[in-house]
């Protein structure tokens, strides 16, 4: 590997040029032993019809359960890496986005794509999206999330606009529905 050859490598710590897998058989990292009593809670959205939705459920999830640590993060603005290693340690994952011709925000199946190849097991998932019209995007986030390897423990949360008087309580039912059907106690 001749990683420094042609480089200037500023502020770089030591590079191992041999034995790399010596090295690694050393910590062995099993992502799957690293669950804790945590949710995490992803979205993204145009005009915060999506947080909304995401607050009101993390609400729902803490009246079910107080003790469990509950992350949210907006996909476009948190650092990838802090959200990787949140859903790692998380029994359980939600994921919200709006629709957007027919599809979902870009921040959110790239996500989802790089989670796919972390290839975690036993954790349950949800999606849910604030939508105009024909609310394709938490179907889509589901069909994801499966093929992450996550298993769906509740029907998509689907909320028209923002408008609706009943959304506040309907995602707070559905965190709370949510953290009873993951919950590990
Ligand atoms: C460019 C664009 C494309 C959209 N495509 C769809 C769509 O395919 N299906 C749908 O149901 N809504 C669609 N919408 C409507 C939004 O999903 C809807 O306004 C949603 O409530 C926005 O959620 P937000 O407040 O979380 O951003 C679209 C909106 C925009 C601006």
């Amino acid at each position: 590997m001749n990683l420094l050859r042609n480089n200037i490598a500023v502020n770089h710590a030591n590079v191992l040029r041999e034995s790399q897998n010596a090295i690694f058989n050393r910590y062995p990292i099993n992502l799957n032993n690293q669950m804790e009593n945590q949710i995490t809670i992803i979205y993204d959205t145009m005009w915060n019809g999506t947080k909304i939705m995401a607050d009101n459920i993390s609400k729902g999830i803490r009246e079910f359960d107080k003790d469990v640590k509950i992350k949210i993060f907006k996909a476009s603005y948190a650092n990838k890496s802090e959200i990787i290693t949140e859903v790692c340690r998380s029994k359980a994952i939600l994921v919200g986005s709006p629709p957007i011709m027919k599809g979902i925000m870009s921040s959110i199946s790239d996500l989802l794509e790089e989670i796919g190849i972390l290839g975690l097991k036993n954790r349950k998932a949800g999606a849910f999206g604030s939508y105009g019209f024909g609310g394709e995007s938490a179907a889509i986030i589901s069909e994801m999330l499966k093929s992450d390897g996550f298993g769906i423990v509740e029907e998509e949360g689907e909320i028209l606009w923002n408008s609706n008087e009943m959304s506040p309580s309907m995602c707070f039912n559905f965190g709370k529905k949510f953290a009873r059907l993951t919950n590990m106690k």
